[in-house]
């Protein structure tokens, strides 16, 4: 999703240092921003010479260091809370005392994030979803002490890049996640207990809510490990049997079946 936050932000006329830990990353990233904007060239709906323009506001770094000057940083690392604790200590460090540290955490506690750094007020939220370049909303999610300075700059900064801010509060799973999670979780029990075929548990989601993706390719889409990783964060943090993560689920993600990014989850790429 990182390269996806970046293509919006250059977009708006921002610029942007894209991080990762590895060349190949950073490669395969702007390999994706470049083949979404040139969707938008092959529809008339972007020039050749912007699509470049975009490209050209992008800077790609394995440097950390390289984040120093940024009046925001929006983390978009795996899904764990050590990797990203690990991330927002070392950002605390390199950043300006008054850039504000953003998450866009599917699930973990902004409240925790915050705590492990020396800003807890400029630390907050800020859940894209999948694809990026396409969907609208931005889940903005103020942790125990997230100020409202930084909520109403997050706010008007996500305005600007063309999407609708919609507040949450902190607790597992935010409104997105809480609601959409168990939702695939509950098809993947209903594959696993051999009730439907993939096709018809997506197809009668997909034809009977009008869902514009059936919940298994949804899963697939938005890979296995981060699904697994969501149901565990409810699971863990409402105590609530009603979240736990449905054994083939666990399996899939056992054998490094992550859904399209690995090129086989619940159908084949
Ligand atoms: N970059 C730019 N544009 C893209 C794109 C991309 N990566 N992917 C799709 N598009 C555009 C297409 O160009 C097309 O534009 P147009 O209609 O204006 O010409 C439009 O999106 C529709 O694309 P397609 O016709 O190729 O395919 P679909 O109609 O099947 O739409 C989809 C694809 C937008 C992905 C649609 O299937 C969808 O909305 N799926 C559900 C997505 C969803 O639920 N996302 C949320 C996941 S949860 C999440 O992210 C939270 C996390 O914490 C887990």
């Amino acid at each position: 999703m990182g390269n996806g936050i970046a293509q919006v932000a250059a977009r708006a006329g921002f610029k942007v240092v894209m991080r990762d830990v590895a060349e190949e990353f950073l490669a395969r990233g702007m390999a994706a921003i470049d083949k979404s904007l040139q969707r938008d060239v092959d529809k008339e709906r972007l020039s050749a010479d912007d699509k470049q323009s975009i490209i050209g506001r992008i800077r790609t770094t394995k440097e950390l260091t390289e984040l120093r000057a940024a009046f925001i940083v929006v983390e978009a690392v795996t899904e764990q809370l050590s990797v990203k604790s690990k991330v927002f200590e070392a950002l605390d460090e390199v950043v300006q005392s008054d850039a504000i540290l953003a998450s866009n955490t599917s699930s973990i506690s902004i409240t925790k994030l915050g705590a492990i750094t020396k800003r807890p007020d400029k630390v907050i939220g800020m859940h894209f979803m999948n694809p990026v370049p396409v969907m609208k909303l931005v889940e903005i999610i103020r942790g125990a002490a997230t100020s409202d300075e930084t909520y109403n700059a997050v706010h008007a900064l996500t305005e600007k890049l063309g999407k609708i801010p919609l507040e949450c509060h902190d607790s597992p799973g935010f409104i997105s996640n809480r609601v959409l999670m168990p939702m695939i979780n509950e098809a993947i029990f209903a594959l696993y207990e051999g009730v439907a075929s993939r096709e018809s548990i997506d197809g009668i989601m997909k034809l009977g809510m009008n869902h514009p993706m059936g919940p298994l390719t949804l899963a697939d889409f938005i890979g296995l490990d981060v699904c697994l990783a969501i149901m565990n964060v409810l699971h863990d943090g409402f105590n609530d049997s009603k979240y736990r993560p449905c054994p083939l689920l666990k399996r899939y993600v056992d054998a490094g079946w992550l859904g399209r990014k690995s090129g086989r989850g619940f159908y084949e790429y």
